[in-house]
């Protein structure tokens, strides 16, 4: 363990460990006796050949799980940050997600199960759902829609979001999604950095009863997006005074629903972009993540079926929006592509009460659940009356992703949820990396709270300090990842200097994820935070997770962020923000939760301030937002009264577009 009084030195670019978490969680022996990959030798034997013999095992991965039109000349090319997979080759998405199922004899099973906010339901098979993708490809066509144009979609979570995604699949055109909680601005900004030729919307959302008007948000986009020809809306609300402005904007039942529903999917190059999507840069304009076809499909299909262990009678939710990456591979291209029967639910968790997840848990007996740690943590707050009204016992694997999970609501996630029952996979990954890259294999590892475990094949993960030197065990560095792999993004659209500042520049040769990150005496992964998080107190560096989550701890406390303030002494104080439940926003609890912090991981990471608040500022994926509250902490502020809660949700609702 390192020293934790403060008195040790660390070199400048590691970072400190400083919360031990012992816990440890082998898989239930009857999850691995039925497991996809059911033995350590069997993990061990794909990831050494992936590491050893890369082009071939991505050869024989490829052929066995794409259908191509034309076959491929070469595995890969790669000159970093350049690379290709699959070249010469032809697949299309579309068809790998539809009619290869479909000719394997499953397109009666059911692809959506759909339940709207109001609780209206929708199920569509595979060949159903083919049938409706190739008519909103042939509008598509209709409207002058072909391979290579971008399609800007800002819908609600209906089927109609995945039909529009799989259509532009289908005939080469680039989608880009826009979730549907931007505001005008964004929509424009991205219309115009990727020139959209078409955005697809409807004519407005539920979001907890109440309807958002999505068109009237996408007119006013539009009036700055000269390279849209047209608007294609779905009637999903039923308003009528949806203003449609002749010549270019078409109702979804005029054009789409007479359409033949036949199209053939067009054989399109492995390396043609698939989709554009947007994630917000550290600072600045948000960059537009580039993916393609052939690489990203296998790498999203075969990380679905080695992470979530899926099998035929499965039904597996994922809660994320398609406005997410999570939802492009784990809504649409990765279960789909591996045939899997996928629950989509259209609002929101909390309505029409904090037991919505759970009834549509129980309605549709899911199996598999994948979530996000800001949900979990509104879950925890929400009270476990709500989940403890529902029979949860058909699931049988959960899975978090979007940022780390702290390893008490980990613990809840895993007795509240799971029935202590279900193995957790805590994936780590990124826009950027296409699909997950360290994850838990419930099958065979053996599970800590807090940590993203092991590397997938294919994945060589490095952790390095400043000069690209390996760090040495249990301290934090870099996380770069020193190979290619199927999924990687291929560019920023429209900035190729933006692309290899940001992930080559720093460490030669290697992809740098912006993230920190540690291995333990295991082997495991720990991810420690963003980068810029680092807090550095009297020259140790210091993970901001480990803190959070030490205050997390606390039953007191719900959530917890922290972050650095300039400090003359130490360089940096740390400053904690944390929301509470069932307490009294005191200085008695401040100093209790000051101690908590130093007996969990030692007088080094003991805040200086404790800051109570109502609400955390967060993206709208989700995350939290630091980078604000490091604003806050820094000054301009006045340390209030004891006794009021700063209520910071203003700050998130100025802050959190982009
Ligand atoms: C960043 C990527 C991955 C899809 C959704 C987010 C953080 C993500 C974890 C995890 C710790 C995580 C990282 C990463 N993150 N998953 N399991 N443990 N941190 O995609 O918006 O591109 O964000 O989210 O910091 O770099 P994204």
């Amino acid at each position: 363990m390192p020293d934790a009084s403060g008195s040790a030195s660390s070199s400048s670019s590691q970072i400190d460990h400083v919360l031990i978490e012992d816990r440890k969680f082998p898989p239930p022996s009857e999850f691995t006796a039925q497991a996809v990959i059911s033995s350590e030798a069997q993990y061990q034997e794909l990831y050494d050949q992936a590491a050893n013999n890369r082009d071939g095992f991505w050869d024989a991965q490829a052929k066995e799980n794409l259908h191509w039109f034309k076959p491929y000349d070469k595995v890969c090319e790669f000159e970093a940050p350049n690379a290709k997979w699959f070249v010469g080759g032809q697949t299309n998405a579309s068809y790998n997600c539809l009619d290869r199922n479909i000719d394997a004899g499953i397109g009666d099973r059911a692809a959506i199960i759909w339940e709207g906010e109001p609780g209206d339901t929708r199920t569509l098979t595979y060949r159903e759902l083919r049938t409706e993708v190739c008519k909103c490809a042939e509008a598509m066509i209709e409207l002058g829609i072909g391979t290579g144009d971008v399609v800007s979609i800002y819908m609600p979570m209906t089927p109609e979001l995945a039909i529009t995604m799989l259509a532009c699949a289908r005939i080469g055109a680039v989608h880009s999604v826009i979730f549907a909680g931007f505001s005008a601005e964004s929509i424009a900004d991205r219309n115009n950095d990727a020139g959209a030729k078409l955005v697809i919307t409807s004519d407005g959302l539920y979001r907890r009863g109440k309807v958002l008007p999505l068109k009237a948000t996408v007119d006013e986009a539009l009036a700055k997006s000269p390279t849209v020809k047209h608007c294609l809306v779905l009637k999903r609300i039923g308003n009528d005074d949806v203003p449609m402005k002749t010549g270019r904007d078409v109702w979804w039942h005029d054009v789409v629903d007479s359409q033949p529903g036949t199209l053939p999917a067009t054989p399109l190059d492995s390396e043609a972009s698939l989709f554009i999507l947007y994630t917000s840069g550290s600072t600045g304009k948000p960059k537009g993540i580039r993916h393609t076809t052939a690489g990203y499909n296998l790498w999203a299909k075969k990380t679905f079926q080695w992470v979530f262990d899926h099998r035929d009678d499965d039904v597996y939710w994922c809660t994320a929006d398609c406005g997410w990456i999570t939802g492009h591979s784990y809504v649409v291209y990765g279960p789909m592509s591996a045939g899997a029967t996928c629950l989509m639910y259209e609002g929101a968790p909390n309505h029409p009460a904090e037991d919505r997840f759970w009834d549509l848990v129980e309605k549709y007996k899911v199996s598999i659940l994948y979530t996000a740690p800001t949900a979990i943590r509104a879950f925890i707050k929400w009270g476990d009356e709500h989940v403890e009204k529902h029979d949860l016992s058909s699931l049988r694997l959960l899975g978090s992703v979007g940022e780390g999970i702290n390893p008490e609501a980990w613990m809840w996630y895993h007795e509240k949820i799971g029935g202590k029952k279900c193995p957790i996979v805590d994936t780590w990954w990124q826009t950027e990396t296409g699909g997950i890259m360290m994850s838990p294999l419930p099958g065979i590892t053996a599970t800590k709270p807090g940590s993203c475990t092991k590397p997938l094949p294919g994945v060589i993960p490095k952790i390095v300090d400043e000069t690209g030197k390996p760090v040495e065990d249990n301290h934090g560095g870099m996380l770069c990842i020193a190979e290619p792999w199927p999924g990687m993004l291929r560019g920023i659209w429209g900035d190729d200097d933006r692309f290899v500042e940001q992930y080559w520049a720093t460490v030669p040769g290697m992809y740098l994820t912006g993230d920190n990150a540690r291995q333990d005496e295991d082997g495991y992964y720990w991810i420690m935070g963003r980068i810029d998080d680092v807090i550095n107190v009297s020259g140790h560096r210091l993970s901001t997770i480990e803190v959070e989550s030490a205050l997390v701890s606390h039953p007191a406390v719900c959530e917890a962020a922290v972050v650095g303030r300039h400090d003359d002494l130490k360089g940096q104080a740390i400053a904690a923000f944390v929301t509470i439940r069932d307490a009294q926003p005191d200085e008695a609890l401040r100093k209790e939760l000051k101690l908590h912090v130093r007996k969990q991981i030692g007088a080094l990471a003991q805040p200086d301030d404790i800051r109570f608040t109502a609400t955390l500022p967060k993206t709208r994926s989700g995350k939290i937002m630091r980078r604000l509250l490091r604003d806050v902490a820094s000054g301009r502020e006045i340390v209030g009264d004891t006794s009021t809660l700063e209520d910071l949700s203003s700050l998130a609702k100025l802050n959190d577009e982009d």
